[in-house]
């Protein structure tokens, strides 16, 4: 747990309620708090009967006889593409769907009937594959229109999605692939990132030579890089598409049916499968998109700068927007390609009103300087957001005095792949805002904040966050271990959900998230496993034992710092360093590789031999060491600290 949110709580006095303008159009009020107070199931049924289009309206809300295998809806029957395109192509076709803007500089604007168009082409292209309802599809793409229209093709076929994040390694697609057996894997030639390309195909055909599961990759020609395209198996994208019909049938869907899998790291090496379904996810998707960010789908231009290899981009870039009819910009690059001002440029050219990203990037903004937002025209923006990570007082000001108009409403929206939409979050025409606090549960949702026991705490205090009531778009199982699913959200306090964060909640009853209670890191709002990246160490013959832990940094939030012992012929070097950071790079991805890597003769152990991360974590945060007595060998822990801090030096 960082003490940043400690220090937010301490010393935060700041409060800023809507303006008086924003509160009076605002689409989420103050009574839905109240309606959801007197009946939570009643007030998320009301939202799926009002927002969704069911082929059959559920007669079920909440269905709680086998918790925690919770479902909501289930007899009910929708199809989530005709949700989010056929159902708005009699009044909207026109309505862009997407401004899309590529890296290089090259643009697409893609229409609901457009949209709707690729979508049915590509589902058909996938139904003459052979894909059929409940067949699972792999999906590992850089930020183009053919990622969104994949997703939906699935949908529309009923083929459960597994997006896996482009940064990711072969290895990584290996993994995930094979723990759902996956049946076909689409990805593009290769991705545009800063200007270079990272091969995704390439990545694609390492994997493929030990995921037995797939049996065709289908390939968008996104860079014109030359990649091998094996006979019989690849197929590219423009080829499948070239004859299909603009109409495919939707598959009639169970509210309860499989939507998608999306993998998150856990406190073991092997990243879990979230299981997401159809009524449930997209009742709390379209919910919470409209109240949280306000969405006037007329007039807003909504931009969500995530990744879609992450929830919030399947959620917010995805979903979320399409079924609620919005005009959304869709970004290909990073924020600094050709340069810092390139997501300023943006909002200018497409007058975005309303704007989604992750404190780490606020961070670098502020790192980057005033001059780059101040050279642009950003007075069409009307709403701010921020999600990921704990947002520090200071990133939050900034973001309020130099990215919005000083009145624009923030909303530090608290919410995690498991619970597939946001849950802790201001309503923007509600709720007074505090730099640094997610602050409250939004209507239908509630939260807690307990005790080792369970036990509430009392206003003022710290403990552990829960989410007391079930709620239609969470988690159902972790794909292929309900075993896992259980012990892991609903044993710690049975009968509640436990996300693995503490949390403050202060006199007025705000929440402020402190991060993580267990060995999960959070790096630029991205959680990765200690587990993981020390099995990846391991994995290389240099290494006998690794340690790691998330160190507390300015820019990313958490930084990796591995801790090393070598095998005995193995000696430390500066190459031998680098060479242990790609190799983590290799096996998972670019964003684990470690910040820090020190060599140790040994790792600080308890009598029975287990790590004391808590002791590294003083020791990367430049901490007074804890106590030291209950160890096995007390002495490394100086010698570890020494090291680091001559490792400081050097840099
Ligand atoms: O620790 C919390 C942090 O991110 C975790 C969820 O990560 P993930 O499943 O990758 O989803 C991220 C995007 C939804 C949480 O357990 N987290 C997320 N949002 C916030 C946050 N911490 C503090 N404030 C937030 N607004």
């Amino acid at each position: 747990m960082t003490d940043s949110g400690i220090e937010n709580l301490l010393k935060e006095e700041r409060l800023f309620p809507p303006s008086q303008a924003f509160a009076s159009t605002a689409t989420g009020t103050a009574d839905l708090y109240e309606e959801a107070e007197r009946d939570f199931v009643g007030y998320w049924t009301r939202q799926a009967k009002e927002r969704l289009t069911w082929f059959k309206e559920p007669t079920e809300g909440l269905d709680d006889s086998n918790a925690p295998f919770f479902t909501w809806f289930a007899d009910g029957e929708l199809n989530i593409s005709y949700n989010c395109l056929d159902r708005h192509l009699d009044q909207g076709g026109d309505k862009i769907a997407y401004h899309w803007v590529g890296e290089p500089g090259d643009t697409r604007t893609i229409t609901y009937q457009e949209l709707s168009d690729e979508v049915n082409k590509f589902a058909n292209g996938l139904r003459s594959l052979g894909v059929e309802k409940g067949d699972r599809v792999a999906i590992y793409m850089g930020m183009v229109p053919e990622l969104p229209i994949a997703m939906l093709a699935c949908s529309r076929i009923g083929a459960p999605h597994s997006v896996i994040f482009g940064g990711f390694s072969a290895d990584s697609i290996v993994d995930r692939v094979n723990d759902q057996g996956a049946k076909l894997l689409i990805t593009c030639d290769g991705a545009w990132r800063r200007g270079t390309v990272v091969p995704l195909k390439d990545n694609c055909d390492t994997a493929m030579e030990g995921t037995p599961s797939i049996e065709h990759c289908i390939v968008v020609d996104r860079t014109h890089s030359d990649v091998s395209m094996e006979q019989g198996r690849d197929i590219w994208w423009h080829e499948l598409v070239a004859d299909q019909s603009t109409d495919c049938d939707p598959e009639v869907m169970n509210a309860e049916d499989l939507l998608y899998i999306l993998y998150t790291s856990g406190t073991t090496a092997k990243p879990k499968g979230i299981m997401h379904t159809t009524g449930g996810y997209l009742t709390g998707a379209a919910t919470t998109h409209a109240l949280v960010f306000d969405i006037k789908p007329d007039t807003d231009v909504y931009w969500c700068a995530a990744d879609i290899g992450w929830v919030t981009g399947h959620t917010y870039i995805v979903y979320g927007p399409l079924t609620n009819h919005t005009t959304s910009v869709m970004y290909e690059g990073t924020p600094d390609f050709p340069d810092k001002d390139r997501l300023w440029s943006i909002v200018e050219e497409y007058n975005v009103s309303i704007f989604y990203t992750a404190p780490t990037a606020i961070r670098a903004f502020m790192k980057w300087g005033v001059e780059f937002p101040d050279g642009y025209d950003l007075s069409s923006l009307r709403l701010l957001g921020t999600v990921g990570e704990p947002i520090n007082p200071a990133a939050w000001m900034w973001y309020r005095d130099h990215i919005g108009p000083v009145d624009a409403p923030i909303v530090d929206t608290w919410w995690q792949t498991e619970t597939g939409c946001i849950m802790i979050s201001p309503l923007p025409g509600v709720t007074a805002t505090k730099p640094g606090s997610a602050t409250k549960a939004l209507p239908g949702i509630s939260a807690d904040v307990v005790d080792i026991e369970g036990n509430s705490v009392p206003l003022g205090s710290g403990g552990f966050l829960t989410i007391t009531k079930p709620w239609p778009s969470m988690l159902r199982s972790i794909y292929g271990d309900d075993e896992r699913y259980v012990s892991t959200y609903w044993s710690r306090y049975p009968g509640v959900y436990f996300p693995g964060d503490g949390a403050k909640i202060d006199e007025d009853g705000y929440l402020w998230i402190l991060g993580r209670v267990d060995d999960v890191m959070n790096i630029s709002g991205h959680r990765i496993s200690t587990m993981e990246v020390e099995s990846a160490l391991v994995s290389h013959d240099a290494v006998a034992e690794a340690a790691v832990v998330g160190a507390t940094d300015d820019l990313t939030g958490q930084a990796i710092a591995a801790f090393v012992t070598l095998r005995g012929t193995f000696e430390e070097s500066d190459d031998l360093h680098e060479e242990l950071r790609n190799h983590v790079a290799t096996k998972i991805g670019a964003i684990a590789k470690p910040k820090s890597i020190i060599f140790t003769p040994d790792l600080p152990k308890t009598r029975s031999g287990k790590i004391m991360r808590r002791l590294l974590r003083d020791i990367s945060d430049h901490r007074t060491l804890g106590d030291v007595t209950t160890l096995a060998n007390a002495e490394i822990v100086q010698a570890i600290a020494d090291q680091a801090e001559a490792q400081q030096a050097k840099e």
